[in-house]
């Protein structure tokens, strides 16, 4: 991904270039900040509302203020013109601010997509099971991602390309940037929101389209070896959107009809009918 255009709440548009970030603000100090990243569509950011309520929801959890969520918006519609490429990647950050200070920062960045990504959706992930103890901030999407970032690093040094988190107990929770899903026949599974994992905005879509494509839809609590049996998995996330599996730990996975349906669903969600 490239950086095209940053947005400074408070300052304005800054060049990619330029440092926006005291030394001392705790975000980078301790990671006390909250993050949203969200798929742009033609320049309309995809539920920028659900994001913003996110924000303030992992804000309020991570204790800092509430977020300027009129200015993220404005700053947002600012950042993707400024950025100039109809599909991209939106980043919110709301950090605590300098040491001391009481004031926050808010930047937007605007991005270009990774590439390669509907390759990747033609072959299929490759996923690694990582043991994961979620920590008390589980659900909060906080700047501290560094476990995550070790998890996505450990399933590549295994020669994957995603993990797949998996709690002390067995019970599978998601991936460190995606929700998970499962299939058996038309019914489609997904770990519930009373297990420690974040509140997907694309699981929430997908949880919309699963009806009209034919599928029920199960929300609980799921050992491994039901998503080892599965006739199809997939993960869901804003930039990847729906992402099917083609391997868990070397057992293949056949990609199916779910994923491909409601990859189609989202687009059309998204405005896109006919492309995904
Ligand atoms: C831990 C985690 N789970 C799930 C998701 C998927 O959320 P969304 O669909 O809102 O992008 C993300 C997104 O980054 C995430 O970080």
């Amino acid at each position: 991904m490239t950086l095209l255009a940053v947005h400074r709440l408070g300052v304005g548009g800054v060049s990619p270039d330029a440092p926006v970030l005291h030394a001392d603000d705790e975000g980078f100090l301790r990671g006390r900040a909250v993050f949203e990243t969200i798929r742009v569509y033609g320049g309309s950011p995809f539920r920028l509302d659900a994001h913003l309520a996110r924000l303030g929801a992992s804000a309020a959890r991570v204790g800092l203020p509430e977020p300027d969520v009129a200015g993220f918006a404005a700053a947002a519609t600012e950042a993707i013109e400024a950025g100039g490429q109809a599909d991209a990647t939106l980043r919110l950050l709301w950090t605590s601010g300098r040491e001391g200070s009481g004031a926050p920062t808010g930047l937007v960045l605007v991005s270009s997509l990774p590439v390669g990504l509907d390759d990747l959706r033609a072959r299929g992930l490759r996923l690694a099971t990582v043991q994961w103890f979620p920590g008390t901030l589980a659900g909060a999407k906080s700047t501290s991602y560094a476990e995550n970032m070790a998890a996505v690093d450990e399933a590549m040094r295994r020669g994957c390309d995603d993990a797949l988190l998996v709690g002390p107990d067995g019970t599978v929770l998601e991936a460190p940037t995606s929700n998970v899903w499962f299939r058996e026949d038309d019914r489609l599974l997904t770990p519930s929101l009373a297990l420690p994992l974040l509140a997907g905005v694309t699981r929430a879509a997908v949880l919309e389209l699963a009806p009209e494509a034919g599928y029920e839809v199960e929300e609980g609590t799921f050992e491994l070896e039901r998503v080892l049996d599965a006739d199809e998995v997939f993960l869901t996330s804003s930039v990847r959107e729906v992402m099917p599996a083609a391997s868990i730990d070397g057992q293949p996975v056949e990609l199916g009809p779910a994923a491909e349906a409601l990859q189609r669903g989202l687009r059309g969600l998204a405005g896109y009918p006919g492309q995904g």
